[in-house]
């Protein structure tokens, strides 16, 4: 991985969605086979043991999730946006970097005891990661282990995920 600038693969969009918010573009990743298939090997090797269930959220959760929980032989559970969900789910309301959003799980998609990896593409309040690990708890599940592309160091995500005691955190730039 040492020449491999994950980075360069992310693009800056300023102004998107609004003003002053600088978007993170990771499509040039994902058309980039061997780019996208290192930062997948990369996430996998940042995984704890015995993961039973990956969850990524809507919608990049799902582009750098997915794969993750295949190469893991682990279970995807999708946690989307209110209102996508057929079934029975469990939902939670936070705040995002730009506006309030609410997720939901279906509630049978996590049994007690399960270990779970949450994988997304970007962490940057961590509002996200945290609301996601409370549907996880509510449905029993323990939060192994939190693995992104890319952190937002500046918005400081870490002080929000360990005032929730998450602190296993992995981010490969
Ligand atoms: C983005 C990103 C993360 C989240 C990170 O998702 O994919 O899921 O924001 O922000 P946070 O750490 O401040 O919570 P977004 O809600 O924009 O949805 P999208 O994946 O559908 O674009």
């Amino acid at each position: 991985m040492s020449d491999f600038d994950i980075a360069a693969y992310i693009g800056d969009v300023p102004d998107f969605p609004k003003p002053g918010v600088t978007f993170k573009d990771i499509t040039p990743l994902l058309s980039d086979p061997e780019a996208f298939g290192r930062a997948v090997d990369a996430l996998v090797a940042s995984a704890p043991e015995d993961i039973d269930v990956v969850c990524g959220m809507e919608a990049r959760g799902f582009i750098v999730g997915a794969p993750v929980a295949l190469a893991l032989g682990a279970r995807f559970v999708p946690v989307r946006k209110s209102g996508k969900l057929p079934r029975d789910t469990v939902e939670t309301t936070y705040d995002l970097e730009y506006g309030t959003q609410t997720l939901a799980v279906h509630t049978d998609a996590i049994s007690q005891g399960d270990r779970v990896l949450i994988v997304d593409d970007v962490l940057a309040t961590g509002g996200t990661v945290a609301a996601t690990a409370d549907l996880i708890h509510r449905l029993g599940g323990s939060l192994v282990a939190v693995s992104v592309l890319m952190e937002l160091a500046f918005l400081e995500p870490r002080d929000l995920l360990l005032r929730r005691d998450i602190d296993q955190v992995t981010a490969l730039v």
